[in-house]
């Protein structure tokens, strides 16, 4: 399912945050949303899951985002936050489980298909030794490890995953981007995640697309937007951009 966004605008707190971004991410593709803090990533993020308020249009499978019942949203798009809030003393099952909420009628209980699909992310993320445990008696990566098992077992169409990997060893980093992919593959997601690192964003994404200001500054494959002189200019860093496997750029940064 294609998401699409033209010349959105969103102000927060008497600011303008975002201006004039437009992007499509056609159904199965996988695009990075990069940029330096505070860019606005995570507004666009949240902008698109209507969680802000915003001007210019928002589709989601052809429907207007703004127009969509949260319960109808709920069964498009996921979403895993940069950093929730997550409920104290809530186990890691129970909480996974609220991915399930969307399936669940009112007042009625969730299915013995609910419980597996949980069980199942959970087993997919490592999670299921930690089933029992309260949210709180976690570490940082175990926790975002969680947050997006919530998010996969929502079984939308579209994924927008906000830092997803930030806490993460490079094992359990390897281990959510190959089955972000592999989902997106098999059940033809449209993945949209922010990442800050780049190497990582242009190894799993079809598309980048650099948010710097609030703005679009650049879009398009790995190779072409992840330049040394476009990583410079918006991130003030000094980079060795090299060639790795299948053409996509690495990045290192250079020491003087
Ligand atoms: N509620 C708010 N009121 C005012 N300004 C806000 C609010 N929330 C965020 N901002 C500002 O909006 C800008 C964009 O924030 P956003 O969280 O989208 O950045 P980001 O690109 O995700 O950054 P990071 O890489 O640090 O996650 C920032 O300058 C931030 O300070
Ligand atoms: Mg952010």
């Amino acid at each position: 399912m294609t998401v699409r966004v033209r010349d959105l605008e969103v102000s927060l707190g008497g600011r303008r945050v975002l201006a004039g971004v437009s992007l499509e991410v056609p159904a199965g593709s996988w695009t990075a949303v990069i940029g330096p803090n505070g860019a606005g990533k995570s507004t666009l993020l949240r902008a698109v899951l209507g969680l802000v308020a915003s001007r210019g249009e928002i589709s989601v499978a052809g429907e207007d985002s703004q127009r969509l019942k949260p319960r109808q949203r709920a069964h498009l798009v996921a979403y895993a936050a940069q950093s929730p809030n997550l409920p104290v003393g809530m186990t890691v099952f129970d909480y996974t489980l609220l991915g399930r909420s969307p399936y669940i009628p009112h007042l009625g209980r969730e299915s013995a298909r609910d419980r597996s699909i949980t069980e199942e992310v959970l087993d997919r993320l490592d999670l299921t030794a930690f089933a029992a445990r309260p949210l709180d008696h976690l570490s940082g990566g175990e926790r975002q490890r969680v947050v997006l098992a919530r998010a996969l077992a929502q079984q939308t169409p579209v994924l927008l995953l906000d830092e997803p990997t930030s806490a993460l060893d490079i094992g359990h980093q390897q281990q959510v981007m190959e089955l972000v992919d592999r989902l997106r593959l098999s059940d033809e997601l449209t993945v949209v995640t922010t990442i800050h690192d780049l190497t990582l964003a242009g190894q799993y994404a079809d598309a980048l697309v650099l948010i710097s200001g609030g703005r679009v500054a650049a879009a398009g494959t790995p190779e072409e937007v992840l330049t040394g002189p476009t990583v410079e200019k918006h991130f003030d860093a000094r980079v060795h951009v090299t060639t790795g496997p299948g053409g996509r750029p690495l990045l290192s940064l250079e020491r003087p």
